[in-house]
């Protein structure tokens, strides 16, 4: 069984995880980009880097207008750290930590992404 942490923010490691959803499986997202998947009554962005064979999640609304647009977002990097593009006014958030990379905005919640046996897992903590 392979399993695969990444896009863990530092003040949320995974032993604070208490719920694993299995989101989907893998081949459901897109590669290069995003989808939104539902977990009881929060929208989740989740994102696949297939470049760096690595996954991501966090918040599906934007801080800037609350648009539940972020699934929908240019994913890249700004000096290795790999972030999301809002579509509407192009603010950019870490997928790291959540930080606003281009203003001030409040930071985006991110959340721990697995894969295991092909499905794609993300943790809460409740
Ligand atoms: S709604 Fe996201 S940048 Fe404006």
């Amino acid at each position: 069984m392979d399993t695969i942490l990444t896009g863990l923010q530092p003040a949320f490691q995974p032993d604070q995880v208490s719920v694993w959803f299995k989101a989907a499986k893998v081949s459901d997202f897109p590669k290069n980009g995003g989808a939104c998947v539902k977990y009881k009554d929060k929208q989740i962005a989740v994102y696949y880097f297939e470049r760096r064979n690595q996954w991501y999640a966090c918040q599906n609304a934007c801080p800037h207008k609350l648009e539940m647009v972020l699934s929908r977002g240019m994913i890249g990097d700004e000096k290795g750290i790999p972030k999301i593009a809002c579509p509407m006014h192009k603010k950019t958030f870490s997928l790291v930590t959540g930080e606003n990379l281009n203003g001030d905005l409040d930071a985006i919640s991110i959340y721990p992404v697995k894969v295991e046996d092909n499905f794609v897992y993300i943790g809460f903590s409740e």
